[in-house]
């Protein structure tokens, strides 16, 4: 029998095992295959996939494997547009504020030389993120010109997407963010997340409490999932002090076990009935 839907991962997590035990419960015929043994020819149409969730962890294998299924014809959640959009602030950045989702200013700079000349010019502190990363990894606040030296340089001698220095204005609101669970048109649950430290990522010790769902997010999380064309998606907000709600990240392949575990919403189950709706 072949599969209602696939789930494409490298590495199971929580999430992906909460997918097909959600598939069982609703009589979902799932398929799971492992992006690590997968060879796929790209003259021929493959086998049947039903509709495919993405949740590589590994950014390349995810943005690849995507264009290859999407090309050969198989409806992938979420689609190579968003892996593209969503997987880069940069991307992401210009595309809110084409869509009008207030977000933080941000500059991007070229060298260690422009940058450090831009952060002159503007002032400190300053956020710099990877332009693709995630868990928080590599993201820095800059107090001063001697951390922005340090920091810079060291991206210097990294691969050359840490030097393309991308800075956020550092944004003053209570020490937490929120993330928003988006399955289509809809927030299913959102969690503030809370931290001592400034980075309030769950993969770096935060903590998650519910958050109450109120319609501007909601309409905000709906204009960003379309600014990079997302189906299911998690976006991350913060409460500015000065220009209250703004989304400073979209995540393509969402973690939500926090989310489910604090929210009791059932997201896999919602993921899959979503899924099996667009693949009609
Ligand atoms: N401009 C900013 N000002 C203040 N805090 C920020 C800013 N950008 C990010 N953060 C904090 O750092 C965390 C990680 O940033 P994010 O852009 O979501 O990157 P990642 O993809 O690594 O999760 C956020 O969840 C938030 O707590
Ligand atoms: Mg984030």
């Amino acid at each position: 029998m072949n599969p209602d839907v696939t789930i494409l991962y490298d590495t199971i997590r929580w999430e992906e095992k909460a997918l097909l035990e959600a598939g069982k419960k609703k009589n979902i015929n799932i398929q799971m295959v492992d992006c690590k043994k997968l060879a796929l020819n790209l003259e021929k149409k493959p086998d049947e996939y039903g509709a495919v969730i993405q949740r590589c962890v590994s950014y390349y294998r995810n943005l690849h494997s995507t264009a290859a299924l999407e090309g050969l014809g198989v409806k992938v959640i979420n689609c190579l547009n968003t892996g593209v959009f969503a997987g880069n602030k940069l991307f992401t950045h210009m595309l809110l504020k084409k869509y009008n989702v207030p977000t933080p200013d941000a500059t991007v700079a070229f060298s260690k030389d422009a940058a450090l000349e831009a952060l002159q010019t503007e002032g400190f502190p300053k956020v710099i993120k990877p332009t693709v990363g995630s868990w928080g990894r590599l993201i820095s606040k800059l107090n001063d010109k001697d951390a922005a030296e340090g920091i810079i340089e060291s991206r210097e001698s990294m691969y050359p997407i840490y030097q393309i220095h991308y800075l956020e204005e550092f944004v003053k609101r209570p020490p937490r963010d929120i993330r928003a669970i988006m399955v289509g048109d809809k927030i299913v649950a959102a969690i503030y997340r809370i931290s001592k430290h400034w980075k309030t990522n769950m993969a770096l010790g935060g903590t998650a409490e519910q958050c109450e769902v109120t319609s501007e997010m909601e309409e905000m999380c709906i204009k960003a999932k379309n600014a990079v064309q997302g189906d299911i998606v998690g976006v991350d907000l913060m409460e500015s002090d000065e220009k209250g709600l703004v989304v400073h990240e979209v995540n393509n392949t969402t973690e939500y076990k926090n989310t489910v575990r604090v929210c009791d919403v059932d997201i896999p189950s919602l993921m899959l009935d979503y899924a099996l709706k667009v693949d009609k």
